[in-house]
């Protein structure tokens, strides 16, 4: 309500995130076009054995925002490798592919144990916070920090260093600036799982919402925003049309060309993510990267 009441459109991107939003979310990662998931999965497949050096042992293993876990997967090998015993604990609000997946790495791995969290991250943080785990390593990847705005990040990254003692340790896959001819069409795919992927939010909203958005009047957006270096997902309404949203019991207005402000997915350079780490509590303890300086995997500790 409060964000398709504002001057400019806004949806929060979490609910992106179905059933069929994670599936989309999947097929993403496979496009030609789409370089974060085999870039991030690169950097992990040459440096998983120096990471579960650093990660020392027997921690718990949390993943933020774990869809379906698999990059993770080369991590959770090469910590068995160094532990007899696992225990791993994914945290996503899609629930699906959550349940899903945790299952999938249970037959794969039998010495894991897994606790998976259909939750909002915040709301399971909180509750790990709670449990006081002695040690832990915490991993957030696929860069989803740069979909959060600026204040939001400092905020979140504050929240999780809050749930950290100092020998716990932070991983975090962070996108880096590039060339737009290979940004732009990275979410802007010629398959249009993208488009589909955005305009998903709308067919969620009348399945859940008791909504009646006109899917073919609405167009997906994405455009780089050099000053801000960032992406910026839109869904344009192609006419004037009034839209109703049954359990919000209001009707909206959209002009024609007006937007929906999605998602933000922004970029940043080797300078801002040690800044990020130093405005919330974190140093840099390590950073690994792609040959062609494409992606970041960081590792953060408290200090
Ligand atoms: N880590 C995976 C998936 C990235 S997609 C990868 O790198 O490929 C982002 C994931 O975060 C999705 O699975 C989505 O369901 C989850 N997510 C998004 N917002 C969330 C929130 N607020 N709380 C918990 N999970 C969230
Ligand atoms: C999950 N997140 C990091 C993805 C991104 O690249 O910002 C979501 C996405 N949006 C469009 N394509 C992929």
């Amino acid at each position: 309500m409060q964000g398709l009441s504002s001057t400019q459109k806004t949806l929060p991107p979490k609910y992106f995130y179905d059933e069929t939003g994670s599936e989309l979310f999947e097929k993403i990662t496979r496009l030609p076009e789409y370089y974060p998931t085999r870039t991030e999965r690169a950097i992990i497949e040459k440096y998983s054995e120096e990471i579960a050096i650093l990660a020392q042992k027997d921690f718990a293993f949390i993943e933020l925002g774990s869809g379906s876990s698999t990059k993770t997967r080369l991590l959770l090998e090469a910590f068995l490798r160094r532990n007899e015993k696992l225990h791993y604990i994914p945290i996503d609000i899609s629930k699906r592919i959550l349940v899903e997946s945790a299952k999938a790495l249970l037959k794969d791995y039998p010495e894991l144990r897994i606790t998976a969290m259909a939750s909002d991250y915040i709301t399971a943080l909180n509750s790990l916070k709670q449990q006081n785990i002695s040690k832990k390593l915490i991993a957030f990847l696929g860069s989803t920090i740069g979909n959060f705005n600026e204040k939001g990040r400092i905020e979140f990254l504050r929240e999780i260093r809050a749930t950290m003692n100092s020998q716990d340790c932070f991983l975090i896959g962070i996108d880096l600036i590039k060339d737009p001819r290979i940004l732009e069409p990275a979410y802007n795919d010629s398959q249009g799982v993208t488009a589909k992927f955005n305009l998903n939010m709308l067919v969620r909203i009348n399945k859940e919402l008791d909504g009646n958005f006109n899917i073919g009047k609405f167009r997906h957006m994405a455009f780089l925003n050099k000053k801000m270096s960032r992406i910026e997902m839109h869904l344009e309404s192609t006419t004037r049309q009034s839209v109703k949203i049954g359990k919000l019991n209001h009707t909206f207005e959209f002009k024609k060309g007006e937007t929906i402000y999605t998602e933000d997915s922004c970029k940043f350079s080797k300078e801002q993510i040690k800044e990020m780490a130093k405005s919330s509590g974190f140093e840099m303890k390590r950073s690994w990267y792609d040959s062609k300086n494409w992606f970041s995997l960081n590792l953060f500790e408290p200090i």
